[in-house]
């Protein structure tokens, strides 16, 4: 159970994996860190791209290098919603079109033309569909959608190992008692040991119910996995200074050793001081794994201390964990299990030419009652 036929870890392009998640359409960038008339070379699943805004607002994503000689065409200057290379001028329309070669003498009925690739701004995230042939349907959440009161944020956080181990992190509620059970946070939500797993398989991807004991009385707590890494969920406050919120992530594979994750919440802004007051977590996760701080003197304030807790577990998992074969799995690992299975299905089933399932999610909302606290 615990070992993997299939490579479900390595996610370049031509691998079985990386050719399964391209299948999706996944979020690329935080829309407001582009500005219109600018261009960024970004990394995702291994490959180059050039992300740029048009001088009116629209996001355009093609690819990393110019044709002619090569160069990187970030550096080019945007001119409308087309892209000029820097080295010699050569102008690419946002359909990978090449509109004009200056120093050839041609400005138009040009042979060459660059890859394009789907783009959609949603969430404040931009997204791209990376895959061959069309589009599938774009994934629409109407739970971010929903006004809960507070303002919708959008951010992407680097994790600094192979993505598989934190798409697995989503789905394992185990961990949160230990991983997370030292917070300020005035819940007792992880103080209980949960007794029961359980994990679905479901239209969308996988429903997991965790069963925890409250002093006689039975509370289930459901968390929605969206295929083909996606995790809703509506996590309790780390402090009291938080919310219940809405919470989306996607894992997104950057190469094969880190991960973006893209995360969209709409919490409760913290007025009452500044996030830059805090070290920055990558600085605490380095030192926790060096073995220069402990986990019990983080700040429990400390405004990412729930990413700072589930990143030195992931992250001590190795900068690629490849040994599934010899891990234990037990009950508690359903859910992982599931996962894997799930992977390995549509994975093969892509890699030998037959069809994968079209997941599919309810028109409505999977997660009501923002207010005060998450329907459980
Ligand atoms: S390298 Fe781009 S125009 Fe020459
Ligand atoms: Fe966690």
């Amino acid at each position: 159970m615990a070992g993997s036929k299939v490579d479900i870890v390595h996610v370049g392009r031509g691998n079985p994996a990386g050719e399964w998640l391209r299948c999706f359409w996944q979020p690329v960038y935080v829309g407001q860190d582009l500005q219109a008339g600018w261009a960024k070379r970004i990394e995702i699943m291994g490959e180059h791209f050039t992300l740029y805004r048009g001088e009116g607002g629209e996001p355009h994503l093609v690819e990393d290098r110019c044709p002619h000689r090569k160069t990187q065409l970030s550096t080019g200057s945007i001119e409308g919603d087309d892209l000029r290379c820097f080295y010699h001028g050569w102008k690419f329309a946002p359909d990978g079109s090449c509109l004009e070669q200056p120093a050839e003498r041609i400005t138009k009925n040009s042979k060459v033309c660059i890859r394009s690739y789907p783009v959609r701004e949603y969430l404040g995230l931009i997204f791209a569909y990376l895959g061959k042939g069309e589009a599938p349907e774009f994934p629409l959440f109407p739970e971010l959608e929903h006004d809960n009161g507070y303002p919708i944020r959008a951010r992407r956080t680097e994790l600094r190992h192979n993505y598989l181990v934190r798409v697995e992190n989503d789905l394992d509620e185990a961990h949160v008692h230990f991983v997370h059970r030292r917070s300020a946070g005035l819940t007792n939500e992880f103080s209980v040991l949960p007794e029961g797993f359980d994990a679905q398989e479901t239209d969308y991807g996988i429903l997991r119910l965790t069963t925890r004991d409250r002093g006689g009385k039975k509370d289930v707590r459901r968390k929605y996995f969206i295929m083909p890494n996606v995790s809703l969920t509506s996590p309790p406050p780390a402090t009291e200074l938080d919310n219940w919120a809405p919470h989306l992530g996607w894992r997104v594979p950057m190469n094969d050793e880190t991960t973006y994750s893209f995360i969209v919440s709409r919490n409760k802004p913290r007025e009452d001081f500044d996030p830059k007051s805090y070290p920055p977590a990558q600085e605490i996760i380095d030192a926790i794994l060096d073995g220069r701080m402990r986990i019990k003197d983080v700040d429990p304030y400390h405004p990412r201390l729930f990413h700072i807790q589930d990143s030195i577990a992931t992250a001590g998992q190795g900068r690629i964990h490849n040994d599934r074969e010899n891990e234990q799995l037990g009950r508690s690992d359903m859910a992982v299990i599931k996962l894997r299975q799930i992977y390995e299905r549509e994975i093969s089933a892509l890699q030998s030419g037959k069809p994968i399932k079209q997941w599919k999610r309810p028109k409505e909302m999977m997660i009501v009652g923002f207010f005060p606290k998450a329907a459980e």
